[in-house]
């Protein structure tokens, strides 16, 4: 029987709160804190005879899926007046990119680097969400990415866990307001605790087999950043980590949550999660699946059920003692205290209901306009000036579809409010300019060429083509994993025939993950990058195709050459025989007779190299930058020391930009091998035509520190290089030393 004393020691928590919550304590009966302990799903129209009950009897704390306010405000009203204790109800609803107005795909939104417009979009997320009955959210997910073959990777902030980080502690701000009590806050929850980014080949929910030194130094940073910005509850993985299943895992739910970083928030599982211990096969059924998940610290069962059906009589027979429980309901009472729910339960129904105002939309499109990342731009094609032009052609499947481009995680999207491609670039040139529109294929998957004929004319009677391809929204997600990331259906097809019809050929693509993109590359004169933009998707395309805008995203993710390069990511480690060009041979580059040594002997692959075809980082916009003057404040510093990295940025272009300067540092050698590179800052800044800026970095033994050979977590002294620039293959490079005065 695992005892109180061996629970992590509870964290000072706030002191108005904690004798309200022992005063519930003493009044509950085993049934009801078993029931603060399970949360069940409310979708339907109605408050079902058997919910209504499950509230009534205290059987349930929290119920996620409820579709409307009428009902969330039902369902609250039976929990407070109607039951015992009147203990209110935590409502849960994915609320990932935005509610009714949504925004790019998380993936798109960490492409903008900017953690404010993050804030500003989870707040408005929050503020429409909770109008309609929702309090708490399974956002951020900030599961490290290094396979864009996992569908899950379009919910993620991508590879890097600083970025991750930065990002995920921006939505949490976001969700939760300065005031988690405040009607128009929610609370947020870090998931998918953890490791879930490394299931193996891609595939969702599969085994995850990850060394503590990789899961402490790359997969539990982004989430002890959102525990710092405060977020209120956690979830636990689906994944099998190292043989032991993430929701029965005391060493990530006690050891890591609870004892070195003090969490004294709520710990949710997953879907289903605790019964599928069971399947995993770490226990034989469910009840013994019900101990492994209470003996974790999983203090609710998201749908399932083995809570109620085992855990009352778990106690009774001596299995946990009544303080385990207690604990794990104080978490839970814990989280209601801190949003407010005692005192006010019920979403007012004079709140003025809005949803897809002009300044949520406005936000939307500003969100969609800085995610776009311009990947290629031969010949400066783009962008297109309206009055020089007479007629462009618009196809492809992905130009047209309100539900596509708004992508995975929208439950509650609305499509009315999209705003597509071809709408803004109707309305964008007007009458001046004839728009040939031809989707040519029924949808991304479709293989089908019997619609080329017509986009094919559009392409040859105009001067542009826009080709709008990518993936439909279906194609990525949980459990919508790829194996091959090409463009899917016909489309490569339709990019190959159009660029024989000999005019400029320009790719919008927009898809859930990066897409392996040499077969259309050579073919397209220009390629942005959309990922899936949300609502606004089309006002902001057509901004930065028209030049209203430079585009300014820069890749949160490698984008590998072909899918066999994966995982493939910038922050590698460097091996004991890292690639250089002259290390590595192509494979068609292969002479007969060829000796064993003779290709060189380093990490590289015969048909891809070494590096992706585009890097972590990278982007490109209408103007140029220049980097110059690189300044370090000293050679050395020691501990507690600042050292202050600078560089001058200078736009050498003639339009507006905003360029996004990156700070990178690589410990030369430590007491375990450490990445190339690693991302430690970054700051935008928006220039003018020949304006220059000086970046400012500081940098102190913190951001150097690690979890080390001794699981330790600190700096070691010794050489950094260090680099300001463009993306994580470029920069200027200078060196310091870290020393122990
Ligand atoms: C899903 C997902 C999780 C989501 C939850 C509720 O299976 O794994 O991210 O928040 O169930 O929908």
């Amino acid at each position: 029987m695992t005892n109180a004393s061996e629970l992590a020691p509870m964290d000072t928590c706030d002191e108005a709160i904690e004798p309200s919550i022992q005063d519930l304590l003493e009044r509950m009966t085993l049934e009801e804190k078993v029931g603060q302990m399970q949360q069940v799903d409310a979708t339907g129209d109605t408050v079902s005879a058997d919910l209504r009950q499950l509230v009534v009897s205290g059987a349930i704390g929290s119920v996620i899926n409820h579709s409307n306010v009428h009902i969330a405000n039902e369902l609250q009203r039976l929990a407070v007046e109607e039951s015992r204790l009147g203990i209110p109800l935590l409502a849960g609803r994915d609320v990932i990119h935005g509610y009714k107005t949504v925004l790019p795909i998380p993936l798109g939104l960490a492409a903008s680097w900017d953690p404010d417009l993050v804030q500003a979009g989870a707040a408005l997320a929050a503020r429409e969400s909770s109008q309609n009955g929702v309090n708490w959210t399974f956002a951020p997910m900030i599961d490290v990415s290094r396979d864009a073959r996992w569908g899950r990777i379009a919910e993620s902030f991508g590879e890097d866990p600083y970025l991750s980080g930065v990002m995920g502690a921006a939505m949490t701000r976001g969700f939760q307001g300065d005031d988690l009590s405040h009607p128009n806050s929610i609370a947020a929850c870090a998931k998918h605790f953890a490791g879930y980014g490394a299931s193996e080949s891609g595939r969702d929910y599969n085994t995850t087999n990850i060394p503590e030194n990789e899961l402490r130094n790359v997969y539990l940073p982004p989430f002890k950043a959102v525990l710092d910005a405060g977020v209120a509850t956690f979830m636990a993985s689906f994944g099998d980590l190292d043989g032991i299943p993430a929701t029965a895992n005391e060493f990530l739910m006690k050891q890591i949550l609870r004892t070195e970083w003090g969490f004294d928030g709520m710990v949710v599982s997953d879907w289903d999660s605790v019964r599928q211990i069971s399947v995993h096969g770490l226990t034989e059924n469910d009840r013994e699946a019900t101990v492994q998940a209470v003996t974790a610290g999983i203090d609710m069962e998201m749908a399932g059920g083995a809570y109620t059906d085992h855990l009352a009589s778990l106690v009774r027979e001596g299995r946990f003692a009544v303080e385990d429980i207690d604990r794990m309901v104080s978490n839970i009472l814990r989280t209601k205290f801190r949003l407010g729910l005692f005192d006010a339960p019920y979403t007012e129904s004079a709140r003025p209901r809005q949803f897809g105002t002009p300044q949520a939309l406005s936000l939307a499109k500003d969100s969609a306009m800085k995610s776009i990342v311009l990947l290629k731009n031969a010949n400066s094609v783009l962008p297109l000036d309206p009055g020089q032009l007479s007629s462009i052609a618009l196809v492809g499947p992905m130009a047209d579809v309100p539900s596509e481009q708004i992508g995975t995680w929208v439950f509650d999207g609305d499509e009315e409010l999209s705003v597509t491609p071809l709408q803004a670039i109707e309305s964008e040139l007007g009458d001046d300019v004839t728009v040939h529109y031809a989707p040519a294929l029924k949808s991304s998957l479709d293989r089908e060429t019997d619609g080329f004929e017509e986009a094919l004319n559009a392409a040859s009677g105009s001067e542009y083509v826009i080709v709008c391809v990518g993936e439909d929204a279906i194609l990525s997600g949980e459990a919508h994993c790829r194996a091959d990331i090409n463009l899917p259906g016909a489309q490569v097809e339709l990019v190959r025939k159009l660029k024989q019809t000999g005019k400029s050929l320009i790719a919008v693509v927009m898809a859930g993950r990066p897409l392996t993109l040499e077969n259309i590359l050579e073919h397209c004169d220009a390629v942005l990058y959309a990922w899936h933009p949300g609502s606004m998707a089309g006002p902001a395309i057509s901004d930065l195709l028209f030049g209203k805008a430079s585009p300014s995203g820069r890749l949160p993710v490698s984008f590998p050459k072909m899918v066999g390069q994966i995982p493939i990511y910038y922050n590698q480690k460097n091996t004991g025989r890292p690639p250089t060009p002259d290390t590595v041979s192509h494979i068609d580059d292969i002479k007969p007779g060829a000796k064993q040594t003779s290709l060189g002997m380093t990490a590289f692959h015969f048909d891809a190299g070494y590096k992706p075809r585009f890097p972590f980082g990278f982007g490109l916009g209408y103007t140029t930058f220049e980097y110059g003057d690189l300044g370090l404040s000293a050679n050395s510093i020691g501990f507690g020391e600042t050292l202050r990295v600078s560089a001058t940025i200078t736009n050498t272009g003639d339009v507006t930009a905003t360029e996004t300067v990156q700070l990178y540092v690589r410990d030369l050698v430590g007491s375990v091998t450490r990445p190339v590179r690693e991302l430690k800052g970054f700051q935008k800044h928006t220039l003018a035509p020949g304006q220059s800026v000086i970046a400012m970095f500081e940098l102190t033994d913190s951001d150097l520190a690690f979890s080390r050979r001794d699981k330790t977590f600190g700096a070691e002294p010794g050489q950094f290089d260090v680099w300001v620039g463009e993306n994580s293959e470029e920069g200027l490079q200078g060196r310091f030393e870290l020393v122990q005065r």
